[in-house]
């Protein structure tokens, strides 16, 4: 790691398997702007991810969780004001402001360029900036690309090596020629000479900024998650829904699932692949795990990705979907044996942990771990903590978004394909929002633009995942309000393009579009308690889209805007829900669906630059039967 120093210059010694050159003049060219002590190429080995790891222990960054309880794990504790996405300091740096659209934060990138300019100057003195090739999606695969971080952080070094494919096979894959997403990232605190870090280094002014026509990410002052990995929010589905677009693909906040059927007579049952789109922290990851209950025996559930999806067309007019990332990123508040046991296995070693607390014995803990809090526990602030200081001053153990980031491959139903580079063929759409009222449990869209009009106007109650006010319902498009990288509209009109053109490719091979539906396992009745127990009761209504895959139109009735089942359409048994309950969750109440719809006209309103006609036909009619 003590590279030579040339005139005040950290020295870029790349390694010899690095080939390419534009890489290598990129890497000098960011050090001699951020002027980093030292320049360190990640080659992505479990001895680098060791060392990273025990130098992090040793600098307060991180504590080594007890080896016996969970190995070789460590629990990292970011600064309080570096908890979450910063949606307000995101940006989209187009050419012309209204190909950001009304729904991003926008800047002149020439403007925006001479401010970071001014940022990044000297931003890494005192620090080793790493060089981070990963690759989104398996190495090679025709679905995947290639992005390249520069990072002051070595959390994010680690946490990088988990999420993504990462180090040395990377620039193998590059060669001399190959493209990559250049990604710049600083926690923006230098280090004078002699000056003793702090164990998050951060700056209070954070900047996470996108240049979609060169394909750029600059981020600055934030060492957090998505703010920090760049290769996840800011990459995955950012600029690739830019490069979606431009190429005829889709990148979206979507998990992927394979359900497959109990066998037959010693046949394999039939398998589907599903993807379904929730904002954060909806349950995506618990979703994407979910054990089939009682009464669903044989029945299995297979992960292919929790949080993002790229999917492209292949030639037979399917939809092929990868899992650009290699790890999960997941919220651990809520996650315990009984809503995902899954998960608790996959983090039993080997995980680094953020901003949950630790217990007297070397674990972690978190709210909603176990029914009965431990007696005493340091909080994620370095507090001490106890069930009586909880009932006094409200304070959380965890923070409400506190991560766990652990590789796809501990997860014991990961799918076979999950790293098939062909990428798993989608039969279904789910778009879901969290509504504790008006949106009923379940509902198909007729047709493709029906579904993608349910996506567009899906509304959501905000969660911790983004720095804000929590519980307030926001339209969250496709849940990708905080993750499209261009017009909202232009990304409207893309996937009713997309729809056309499949249905087009699929007459020819005798193919149908995947069929959308809408999803709401968030209802709550009077006492303010959800309804629906949802995790793995979700199965039931997975079934029924299976029911609805396979067997065509039976199962369902047609009303205001789409088919829902009716009680006996769903398979009740080994779960005590009675009609009523049913009903309750899945009632649609006209004046709620009115005032609903003035509000996917209050989005229309603001979309109104390039919103396609379709939608606002769909709006039509929706409105035309609310008055009927
Ligand atoms: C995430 C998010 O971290 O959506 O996945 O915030
Ligand atoms: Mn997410």
């Amino acid at each position: 790691m003590n590279q030579p120093r040339m005139g005040g210059i950290a020295a870029v010694n790349a390694p010899a398997y690095v080939k390419q050159q534009k890489l290598i003049s990129w890497v000098a060219e960011v050090a001699a702007l951020t002027k980093p002590d030292q320049i360190y190429w990640c080659d992505g080995s479990q001895a680098e991810y060791d060392r990273l790891c025990s130098d992090m222990v040793a600098a307060g960054t991180m504590k080594k969780l007890n080896q016996e309880k969970r190995p070789n794990s460590y629990l990292a504790c970011s600064d309080p004001s570096d908890v979450a996405r910063v949606e307000d300091r995101t940006f989209i740096c187009s050419a012309k402001k209204e190909d950001a659209g009304p729904t991003n934060n926008w800047t002149d990138p020439a403007e925006m360029r001479h401010t970071l300019h001014g940022l990044f100057d000297g931003c890494m003195r005192g620090r080793t900036m790493y060089v981070v090739p990963f690759s989104m999606g398996p190495l090679g695969s025709p679905i995947a690309h290639i992005g390249v971080e520069l990072s002051d952080s070595p959390y994010v070094a680690v946490n990088m090596r988990i999420m993504t494919r990462m180090g040395k096979a990377v620039c193998d894959v590059l060669g001399s020629d190959g493209e990559f997403v250049p990604c710049v990232h600083s926690v923006g605190a230098p280090l004078a000479a002699g000056q003793k870090d702090v164990a998050w280094p951060c700056n209070p002014t954070k900047y996470i900024v996108h240049y979609p026509e060169t394909r750029e990410i600059w981020s600055y002052g934030s060492g957090y998650g998505g703010n920090a990995l760049l290769g996840k929010k800011c990459f995955a589905l950012r600029i690739a829904s830019t490069m979606g677009r431009d190429q005829g693909w889709l990148a979206e906040h979507m998990l992927i699932l394979g359900v497959e059927a109990p066998a037959v007579n010693g046949k394999p049952g039939k398998k589907h692949y599903v993807a379904a789109a929730f904002p954060s922290a909806c349950g995506k990851t618990n979703f994407a795990m979910l054990i089939p209950p009682a009464g669903f025996e044989g029945w299995k559930v297979t992960t292919i990705g929790d949080d993002i999806a790229w999917i492209k067309p292949g030639a037979d007019g399917r939809l092929y979907a990868i899992n650009p990332e290699a790890g999960y990123f997941g919220v651990a508040p809520g996650t315990n044996d009984k809503t995902n046991r899954n998960c608790m296995a996959s983090m039993r070693d080997n995980t680094i942990f953020t901003n949950v607390a630790l217990t007297d014995d070397g674990d972690v803990w978190w709210e909603g771990m176990s029914s009965t809090a431990p007696e005493h526990l340091i909080d994620w602030q370095g507090k001490d903590w106890t069930p009586a200081i909880a009932k006094e001053t409200g304070a959380k153990a965890a923070h409400p978004n506190s991560r766990f980031t652990v590789a796809a491959t501990q997860n014991p139903v990961i799918d076979a394909a999950w790293d098939d580079p062909a990428g798993v063929p989608i039969s279904a759409f789910i778009f879901g929002g969290r509504r504790s009222t008006t949106v009923p449990l379940v509902t198909e869209a007729r047709n493709w633009v029906e579904g993608v009009y349910m996506a567009a106007t899906m509304g959501s109650e905000t969660t911790a995942a983004a720095v804000g006010q929590q519980g307030v319902v926001r339209r969250d498009p496709f849940a990708m309000l905080p993750f499209t990288g261009y017009n909202m509209s232009d990304y409207f009109q893309h996937w009713l393009t997309m729809g056309e053109k499949l249905a087009a490719l699929g007459k020819q091979n005798n193919v149908e579009l995947p069929k959308i539906f809408c999803v709401n396992w968030f209802r709550t009745g009077a006492d303010g308690k959800f309804v629906w127990p949802g995790f793995g009761d979700n199965m039931r209504v997975l079934k029924w889209m299976l029911d609805r895959l396979e067997g065509g139109q039976t199962g369902g009735v047609e009303h205001l805007f789409g088919v829902t089942p009716r009680y006996a359409d769903l398979s009740w048994e080994g779960l005590n829900f009675s009609e009523e309950q049913f009903d309750r969750i899945t009632a649609i109440d006209k004046a709620a669906w009115k005032a609903e719809t003035a509000l996917h006209t209050e989005l229309f309103d603001k979309l109104k630059y390039h919103l396609p006609q379709e939608l606002a036909e769909v709006k039509l009619a929706l409105e035309k039967q609310l008055a009927d």
